[in-house]
């Protein structure tokens, strides 16, 4: 046996231990916590990311920024991790949430020097944390879920520090009207479901003529310039399967010998189509949408009998429009009875700059909304649904659960305040690991002083000592620089968000802290451009010989 070497893990397994494997973990989340900490707050910056194809996206959005920066450190990809969880529990605070991640394991690290163990450290955070989530809740100001005004102030903070801030104004106006005719009472409050409310985007005109429809938009047009382009009290019929004649699925021949016979099969093959429309008007449709294709003649025989109809539409718009309209989505025409038909008071296509869409308005169910959103350009549109997205999850949020706190970085000066004062209290160890988690979430108004371009150390001394005189909302203003009362200017957001950014970052940092041992398999050798290659292009040498994709 003596000699033998036993192999354990593959060739070229790369393997870091204890304090290597934990400081190169350490290093790679605060990478990318720098890496977004500038795009913090109202004077936060924008980054451009272009993507292995080429397309560029341009955001201030902590999770879409990570999402596509493909990034590659297992610890790096933990904080993009983060930033979704955040993103899909409240949707909002997905910067500052990787921002005090990033913090919380810097100051461990500094323990760690001090020769404190990570599982003292660890023990500390959670601890922490409990503790200001005890403490939020605490400063929280209960509001009423409905109360409109507050709704929009929790928007526009949400929507401060985008491109879009400018128009925040007529876009919380849409968010809050689209989240309280979503919202739906329950037992214990209310719940919103934000696919309740459908979001369409077509570049063009501006921002400001951006809408809130009571009803559904489709991005199609009505198929046939015979159709009519609007239908009062429209009874609606779904189908997801085509209206044409079905080609066989194996080879088939017909032999036609005479002329007769192929009037025959021609007047076959135009009564069936026929027939179709038949069924579809004794249904007693005058609006029909179809998920396949429609035939011409189809069409021509829709149009003659005054139905309008669209067609090649998204299973996403049928699921909408049967929800909506009350219709069902029937798989052929000879299932399509009264029964399935769905209601709306009018079905209308309506030209939008260059693009025709269709708009279905005064639906069955009138909780059916959908906000129609314009703007300069693709990327200026596609920023806007996003800084809508923010704006919507903290609207229902707040409807939700009804707790807010001011912005600008007060809450959290509150928590560390209070954090040092239990730390204070505290034996042993862990109150170093308590101060430091109070001193990591300090970060927050630091970052917003910094990138307002004040000096934090004067910002953040100012904040603290009116905290200390029992000015709980002092933070940062941070558009006009300046230390000020946020209740002043109307900067608040919801309790969730940071409730989720404290319980998140603390999560992330412990798991973080707790790996003393990375065990990376060797990647399998890529060519050209190696693993994660920015180039574009097929790898080669793939067995068979894929076709380059068109
Ligand atoms: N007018 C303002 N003055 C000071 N701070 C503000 C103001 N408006 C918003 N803030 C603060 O900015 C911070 C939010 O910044 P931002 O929206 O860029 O990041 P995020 O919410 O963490 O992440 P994301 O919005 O990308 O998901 C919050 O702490 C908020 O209180
Ligand atoms: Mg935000």
């Amino acid at each position: 046996m003596s000699g033998q070497p036993i192999i354990i893990l593959k060739e070229g397994t790369e393997r870091s231990r204890g304090s290597d494997a934990r400081n190169s973990n350490i290093m790679a989340a605060r990478i990318v916590s720098e890496a977004v900490k500038t795009s913090l707050g109202p004077k936060g910056m924008d980054k451009m990311l272009v993507d292995s194809f080429g397309d560029v996206t341009i955001t201030n959005d902590g999770a879409t920024m990570l999402k596509e920066m493909d990034v590659q450190h297992p610890a790096a990809k933990m904080m993009v991790e983060v930033s979704k969880t955040q993103d899909d529990e409240v949707g909002d605070g997905t910067t500052s949430v990787v921002v005090l991640t990033g913090e919380l394991l810097g100051k461990a690290a500094d323990l760690m020097d001090k020769k404190i163990h990570p599982t003292v450290i660890i023990d500390g955070y959670r601890q922490a944390q409990e503790e200001a989530l005890k403490i939020l809740d605490e400063v929280s100001i209960k509001v009423k879920p409905k109360d409109k005004k507050v709704l929009k102030k929790i928007a526009m903070t949400s929507m401060a520090s985008k491109l879009v801030s400018r128009y925040s104004d007529h876009l919380s106006d849409i968010a809050v009207d689209s989240i309280l005719q979503v919202a739906e009472e329950t037992s214990g409050g209310f719940e919103v479901d934000l696919d309740m409310i459908k979001i369409e985007k077509k570049p063009g005109g501006s921002l400001t003529d951006t809408a809130l429809i009571r009803g559904l938009v489709i991005d199609k047009e009505v198929i046939h310039s015979d159709m009519p382009k609007v239908v009062k009290n429209a009874k609606i019929g779904l189908i997801d399967a085509a209206l044409e004649i079905e080609k066989t699925e194996f080879d088939s021949k017909i032999s036609i010998e005479t002329p007769e016979q192929m009037q025959a099969y021609l007047d076959q093959e135009e009564n069936m189509l026929r027939d179709m429309v038949k069924k579809v008007k004794a249904a007693g449709v005058n609006v029909l949408f179809c998920q396949k294709g429609i035939d011409d003649m189809v069409q021509h025989f829709l149009a003659r009998e005054g139905i309008l109809a669209a067609r090649r539409l998204k299973k996403s718009d049928m699921e909408a429009l049967a929800k909506a309209t009350g219709a069902k989505v029937v798989n052929s025409v000879d299932e399509l009875s009264s029964a399935d038909i769905g209601y709306a008071e009018t079905v209308e296509e309506k030209k939008i700059g260059d693009n025709k869409l269709t708009f279905i308005e005064g639906c069955k169910n009138p909780k059916a909304v959908s906000v129609l959103i314009r703007g300069g350009t693709e990327r200026i549109v596609d920023e806007a649904e996003r800084s809508l997205h923010d704006a919507l999850s903290v609207i229902k949020d707040v409807v939700e659960d009804p707790k807010i706190v001011a912005g600008g970085g007060a809450p959290e000066i509150e928590v560390a305040r209070k954090l040092k004062d239990y730390a204070e209290k505290l034996v042993g160890r862990e109150r170093l690991a308590v101060s430091a988690f109070a001193d990591a979430i300090e970060v927050i108004p630091t970052t917003l002083a910094e990138n307002a371009g004040m000096d934090p150390i004067d910002a953040m001394s100012e904040m603290q000592s009116r905290h200390a005189q029992g000015e709980k909302w002092v933070g940062l203003n941070g558009l006009e620089g300046k230390v000020s009362d946020m209740e002043e200017i109307n900067v608040y957001e919801p309790t969730s968000v940071k409730a989720q950014m404290v319980k998140s970052a603390t999560e992330a940092a412990t798991m973080l802290l707790k790996i003393d041992d990375v065990i990376a398999s060797s990647k399998s050798k890529a060519p050209a451009g190696g693993p994660g290659g920015m180039e574009g292009g097929m790898p080669g040498g793939m067995p068979g010989g894929m076709p380059p994709m068109m």
